[in-house]
Order: C-alpha cells, then structure tokens, then sequence
C-alpha cells in the first residue's frame, strides 16, 4: 500500500505536512480503492510470464528443423525474424546446450526479435527477470523494450560456469497495455551465433523507503527484482542511463558493460535481511547511491562486508566512496558466509553525494564462476541530526 502512497506524493508533490490533513487522507484512500480495483482488473501478477519459459512448444507444422516459421507459432509470443526453439542438451555448432529452466529455450538470430502483450498497472514500476546465453558472438547485448521505454542489457560478460545468467531490467508503466519485446541487435556472420533466452519473469516494485534516521534507501537491498525462488545463481543488474528505473532503486550501477549480482538468502549467505549484492566485477562496477546532503554536515557511513557463502575465497576488499573521503574494508573470505562492518566518516561539500561501493578486485571460482564480496545494510546518518539540533 505505501506504493501508492510513494507514487501519490510523486506525482502530486503532496507536502508531508498535508499528508496528514484528514480531507487529504479520505482523497488518499479513494484513490487506493481506485487504484486496487484497477489492479485487480487483469494486471499481471509477480513471477513467470505466461509461457515466459518456453515450455509450451510451437506446433511442428510451424517449425523447420529448429527454426520457427509462424509469427505466433510459440503460444503466448509473437516473432520476427530468425527465432529458433531449442530444446536442453541439444548440439549447437560446437556447444552441447543446457536450458535453465525447463527443457526449453529460445535463440534470436541476426535482428530477430520476440514479444508478449503485457496488462500492467499504470505509474507503477516493475522489474523484469530473463535469463541468457551468449553464443559465439562477441559484444553481446539485447535491447529490451517495454513500450515506450528501451534499453540495453550487455551480456557479453558470462558471470556463471553453466554459461546462463539472469539478468534485470525496470521501467515505469506509462500505459497499462504495452508489449514487451526484447531484440537481438546483433548482425554477426553466422546467424546461429545469436543469444538463447528463456524463463522470463515479472515483478512490482515497491518504492524504497527511508528508515529511521538512515538517508540512504533500500540500504539493505530487500527491495530488487524478482528471484526465481528455485534459482540458485541470484540476478545480474546490469548498468543503465542515468533517466533509466534502476531494479535495485534508488541504488544504480555504474559501467560501461559489467553488472552486480544480486543474491537470496535462500541460496547465499547475506549478512542481513532476505537479500544482498555481491560486487562480481571488481572496479569494473560501481553501486552508487546518491543522496542530499547540508555542504559542511558531518556524515558516518556504515555497511556490511561479507562473502556470499559460495565458495568465494580470498582476500575480498570493498572500498566505499562518499564526498571526498573512502575506505577501504578488507575481508578474509573463506567461501562460508560471514561479515563484518565497515565505516566512514566524512563531511559533505555538496548537496547532493555520491555513495559508491565497488569491489578492488576480481575474484574467480575454481570453475569459472566471477564473484566477489557481498554488501549489505547500508546506513548513512548525519553525525548531529537536524532534529536533535531543534530540541
Ligand atoms: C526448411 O529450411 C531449409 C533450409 O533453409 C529449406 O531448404 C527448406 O526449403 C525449408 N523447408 C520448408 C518447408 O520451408
Ligand atoms: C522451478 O519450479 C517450477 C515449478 O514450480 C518448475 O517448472 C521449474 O522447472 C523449476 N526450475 C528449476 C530450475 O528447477
Ligand atoms: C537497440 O538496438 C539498435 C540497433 O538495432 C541500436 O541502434 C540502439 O541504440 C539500441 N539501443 C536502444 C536503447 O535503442
């Protein structure tokens, strides 16, 4: 419910004085009821899209070998270009293919796109979950659209040993209808050299809030994408523009192609809560916060350092940034879980500061998998708050 009351204040710049009027909280609810009923209209729920795992196979009269041939041969999809069915364990080329969920999975030839009609709830912002293969092409990447908003995930960088990795992507719904696509840009000169995809999922954001005394939000990263609940390899959050919706907002990551992993208590160790990012591409990835800030206010920063409890170990290091200040916290991994704190203190010079974590540097499992330190429960809080300063 806060959603509504995140997107309301947004939207209409309600003061929070006014919140609090009682006309203003009898509007609030009405258009709570309103929204609900639109809501619970048709609106997709949270988890895989309908077919989002390829499971249900086009007909074989629409299909040439592996190649589909019918625009709406693939029940739920619509097609263009060269799209192929594949099925798990089946010989491409050189590779033998393992399907992340299921049996089933789909390969976007040269320019060859896919799309599914989504009934969404307006205004409210959502976070889709894919999973993906690079093949033989080099720079990799899909462009995703949900209509009208585009953008680009890199997947050249393979983060898992099995060669799947799921990745993010968030957006805004400007309409309650819109599509979905999601578009291979690539031209290379072999057209089975295109990415597979596959288990494709939704979720709803909710609007982070900000606790207690802390300015940073969704400082413990419980509020992300969607998680599989069965998958045990966590999410990729890839870099985005800056007027892009972040799927671990208001956190962003900052490169030119590399993304942070975002992990489950289910199948990691995180120091606090459900869920925590593990920094897999060392300085190659910054996760970046920013906040306001009183040019002079002394500020403590504090957050967690661990490893995910995957076999990840080695001297791990995570240096944080904010204003003109860093540390750097060290952290003796022996791949088991754990975590200690880390601090900085710092005095802003601007209104507005940056709060960067990346990892110092690149770290590998013995079978090929990136990975990296954990962070978790983030706070920044003004060294003598304003309101203590009233008093
Ligand atoms: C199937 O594909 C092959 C190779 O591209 C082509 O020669 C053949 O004509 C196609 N068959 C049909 C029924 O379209
Ligand atoms: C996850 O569970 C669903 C059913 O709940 C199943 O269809 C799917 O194959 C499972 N995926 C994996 C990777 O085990
Ligand atoms: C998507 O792909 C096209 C190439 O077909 C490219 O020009 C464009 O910049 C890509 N990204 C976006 C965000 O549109």
């Amino acid at each position: 419910m806060h959603n509504y009351l995140c997107v309301m204040k947004q939207a209409l710049v309600v003061p929070e004085k006014m919140m609090q009027s009682s006309l203003c909280v009898g509007l609030l609810l009405l258009l709570l009821i309103v929204a609900a009923a639109a809501r619970s209209a048709s609106a997709i729920m949270d988890g895989l899209l309908p077919n989002g795992n390829f499971e249900e196979a086009p007909d074989k009269s629409q299909m040439n070998g592996t190649r589909v041939t019918g625009r709406y041969a693939i029940p739920h999809w619509e097609i263009s270009g060269f799209v192929e069915y594949v099925r798990s364990g089946q010989q491409l080329g050189d590779m033998l293919l393992p399907v992340p969920e299921g049996a089933y999975a789909v390969r976007l030839g040269n320019e060859a796109s896919i799309l599914q009609g989504l009934t969404l709830v307006r205004g409210e912002r959502y976070s889709v979950t894919f999973s993906a293969a690079r093949t033989c092409a080099q720079a990799e990447l899909l462009n995703v659209t949900v209509t009208p908003d585009v953008g680009e995930v890199p997947i050249q960088t393979v983060y898992t040993s099995s060669g799947w990795d799921s990745y993010s992507w968030a957006f805004r719904a400007k309409h309650s209808a819109v599509s979905l696509i999601v578009h291979n840009p690539g031209v290379s000169e072999d057209a089975a050299c295109g990415p597979l995809i596959d288990a494709f999922a939704i979720k709803i954001l909710q609007c982070p809030q900000s606790l207690n005394d802390n300015l940073l939000k969704n400082g413990g990263f419980e509020e992300g994408p969607y998680i599989f609940p069965n998958t045990s390899w966590g999410v990729m959050v890839p870099p985005m523009d800056e007027d892009d919706y972040s799927p671990l907002s208001p956190w962003t990551i900052l490169a030119d192609t590399k993304s942070v992993k975002y992990v489950d208590a289910a199948h990691y160790a995180v120091p606090g809560g459900a869920r925590a990012v593990e920094l897999v591409a060392g300085m190659e990835a910054a996760l970046v916060q920013e906040v306001s800030t009183v040019p002079g206010q002394s500020y403590r920063l504090e957050f967690s350092v661990g490893d995910a409890g995957d076999g990840c170990a080695g001297s791990l290091s995570v240096k944080a940034y904010a204003s003109h200040g860093s540390v750097t916290a060290p952290y003796e991994s022996h791949g088991t879980g754990g975590h200690s704190r880390a601090s900085l203190e710092f005095a802003a010079t601007e209104e507005r500061t940056r709060v960067v974590f990346v990892s110092m540097a690149y770290t590998t499992k013995p079978d090929g998998t990136l990975c990296g330190p954990v962070v978790d429960d983030a706070s920044l809080v003004a060294r003598h708050s304003r309101r203590r300063l009233l008093l």
